[in-house]
């Protein structure tokens, strides 16, 4: 079998089931940076995403009840975006279209679904309980009041969702790998204002938000255990009992491959190194991930989630420089979208209220 056949027959198995004093003068205090939760926020161990799409010729309405459910769905953390579809021609939308918002593309080693890809909105529903989640997002859908018809959706699991030493969140997948060690930390103001949060650019009510890409990605786990765990760690270029990388030192250490440059330590096709090459330039271009993991038997993989202020800077320089790497054999992207997350819904409501 190969790695298509392994992966479509996985498919096809799946269909079936204040103000500061300064010199004298009052001046105006800076402008209070509102952010959705769900983004830096410490991942709950369950999420449920689901993307819609508005049915009717007025998306205000649908809208506002979403908005107000949301805000009364405690202890949830939901976080809602929105497609670039939102800004198409069916609605008066377009002026105020975040700078940058497009429609996710195929890469080479994609097989899209249509039916499993993007959405006019997309609602990350996490939760400390499967059910939790999945009963919030049914009860949010709900209040869109046929508004809205659900384009796909995926319910998603962190194993061992935990921290690392230096306090980053963590999780294992299903290949048995530690993800999240490699993240910008999300507890670091100044950091994330750099490579999380939208702002150059950005119509008003956008800015401070921050773009997120989704990428449902199954995974051949039968052919990736029969390689050896030394073969699977050349692959990945760390660890797979403890994360800790191949260059050296501990999960969280910070190292660079300068002392590597033939790939002796790290293979130059391990996906840590492709991802990130570590490098002066690189620092720009790198992404907030908070994946999950979905399925079991022979539909199972990864819901890749990512944040970042431009998705061309961040998530497609990265893919981009993952074209070709070892581990490209065992998966399969087959859907996910390019989202915005506004900053608040306050700056949504305010869109669609204009507009109406
Ligand atoms: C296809 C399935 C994938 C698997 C199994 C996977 C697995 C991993 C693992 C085990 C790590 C090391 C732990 C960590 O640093 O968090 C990692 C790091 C990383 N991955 Fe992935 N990943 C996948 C897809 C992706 C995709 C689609 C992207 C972005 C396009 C991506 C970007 C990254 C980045 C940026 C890092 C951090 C690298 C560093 O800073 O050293 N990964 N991934």
């Amino acid at each position: 079998m190969r790695r298509r056949d392994i992966l479509t027959a996985a498919a096809a198995a799946s269909t079936l089931a204040g103000c500061v004093p300064a010199a004298g003068r009052i001046v105006a205090p800076p402008p209070k940076r509102d952010h959705q939760p769900g983004v830096v926020t410490p991942p709950p161990g369950f999420a449920t995403l689901v993307a819609l799409d508005v049915t009717g010729s007025r998306p205000d309405r649908p809208l506002a009840a979403l908005a107000a459910r949301i805000e009364a769905a405690t202890p949830a953390t939901v976080t809602l975006g929105v497609g670039a579809s939102l800004f198409d021609d069916r609605f008066p939308l377009s002026r105020v279209r975040p700078r940058a918002l497009a429609t996710m593309p195929a890469f080479p080693s994609d097989v899209l679904d249509p039916a499993r890809c993007h959405g006019d909105l997309l609602l990350q529903v996490g939760a400390a309980s499967a059910e939790e989640a999945r009963v919030t997002a049914d009860d949010l859908v709900r209040a869109a009041d046929g508004g809205v018809r659900t384009r796909w959706r995926m319910d998603g699991y962190r194993t061992e969702n935990t921290v690392t030493a230096a306090g980053l969140p963590t999780t294992r997948n299903l290949f048995g790998f530690r993800e999240g060690a490699g993240n910008p930390d999300p507890r670091d103001g100044a950091l994330m204002d750099r490579l999380v949060w939208a702002d150059e650019g950005e119509p008003a009510w956008a800015a401070g938000g921050t773009y997120q890409v989704v990428r449902l990605i199954r995974f051949a786990v039968p052919l990736w255990n029969r390689d050896p765990v030394t073969r699977q760690e050349e692959m990945i270029g760390r660890h797979r009992a403890d994360g800790a990388p191949l260059a050296g030192g501990p999960e969280d250490a910070r190292f660079t491959y300068a002392d590597d440059p033939d790939g002796r330590v790290t293979p130059l096709d391990a996906h840590i190194r492709r991802a990130n090459p570590r490098t002066a330039d690189s620092e720009r271009h790198r992404i907030l991930r908070r994946g999950y993991s979905y399925g079991a038997g022979s539909d199972q993989g990864l819901i890749f989630i990512c944040f970042q202020r431009d998705i061309e800077a961040g998530f497609a320089t990265v893919q981009r420089r993952l074209d070709g790497e070892a581990l490209e054999r065992y998966v399969l992207p087959f859907g996910g979208g390019y989202y915005f997350v506004p900053p608040s819904l306050d700056g949504l409501r305010s869109i669609l209220t204009t507009s109406a």
